[in-house]
């Protein structure tokens, strides 16, 4: 079972994951546990102050270092504590790597991970330095906190988890994770407002059905996102995911 502990403000917030769809069915069936640890929890006055004005002046609150330093290294103990052997510890941050398929497959090999979800103008650079082994933005744009961008990273590993998704080919498939984007998809009926599916599709012969899908995925990625066909040799590959080492992204 892979473990997962977000330090969150909010941890009502990560039901939507837990509850809903694939990621809510894998939880349900034991392929992953997630544990959600408020910093307020670890705050030593009676207020439960998690958050003080910034030292130099300027806008909005900073997240304090010592209740967050406390509430990861109580995650990380329940992790070692449960057998996690390999894990990582993850700031959400507009300031990190950007996410993708890659580091996505990446970090779907590790046993857990300790996700640190942030609010208001940010958290103290200290516990960067001393607890935070990656930097990982989901985009080059601001949200208010770092549970969504949690969510998001968390529903792209575990849906990549061995039993996750009942097909593997529509992971292998799917746009980012060949290289390429995906082919167009069609479904029943065969004609809707007079548009037909293409014939091919109908034909039953897998090569011609391969080798169709195979230039229409070329095609759109072409169109849409040119900047994915820098590795020339893209093709539909099945993944290997497996032993894959998380690549440095800090520092
Ligand atoms: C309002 S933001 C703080 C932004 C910070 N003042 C800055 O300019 O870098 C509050 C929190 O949302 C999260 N966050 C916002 N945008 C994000 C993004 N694109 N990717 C990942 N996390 C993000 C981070 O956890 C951040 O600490």
């Amino acid at each position: 079972m892979k473990r997962y502990d977000v330090i969150t403000l909010f941890p009502d917030m990560f039901s939507a994951l837990t509850e809903s769809g694939v990621t809510g069915r894998a939880e349900g069936r034991g392929i992953y546990d997630l544990v959600c640890w408020n910093p307020r929890e670890f705050a030593d006055d009676p207020r439960r102050t998690v958050d003080d004005r910034p030292y130099g002046g300027g806008a909005g609150m900073v997240l304090m270092a010592d209740p967050l330093v406390k509430a990861i290294d109580t995650a990380k103990k329940r992790q070692a504590g449960s057998g996690v052997r390999s894990s990582a510890t993850i700031y959400l941050s507009p300031q990190g790597r950007v996410l993708t398929q890659q580091l996505v497959e990446e970090m779907s090999s590790l046993d857990g991970l300790v996700l640190l979800s942030g609010r208001y103008e940010g958290i103290d650079e200290r516990v960067i330095e001393t607890r935070v082994d990656h930097e990982i933005s989901i985009g080059d744009y601001v949200l208010s906190g770092g549970e969504l961008p949690a969510m998001v990273l968390l529903d792209t590993i575990i849906r990549l988890l061995p039993g996750v998704v009942n097909h593997l080919e529509s992971v292998v498939d799917e746009s980012h994770t060949s290289g390429v984007l995906e082919y167009p998809q069609y479904t029943r009926p065969e004609v809707f407002e007079g548009q037909r599916v293409p014939d091919v599709l109908l034909s039953g012969h897998h090569a011609q059905i391969t080798q169709w899908r195979n230039e229409q995925a070329k095609e759109r990625t072409r169109l849409r996102r040119p900047d994915l066909l820098k590795n020339e040799n893209s093709e539909i590959h099945t993944a290997n995911w497996s032993g894959a080492q998380l690549t440095k992204t800090k520092g």
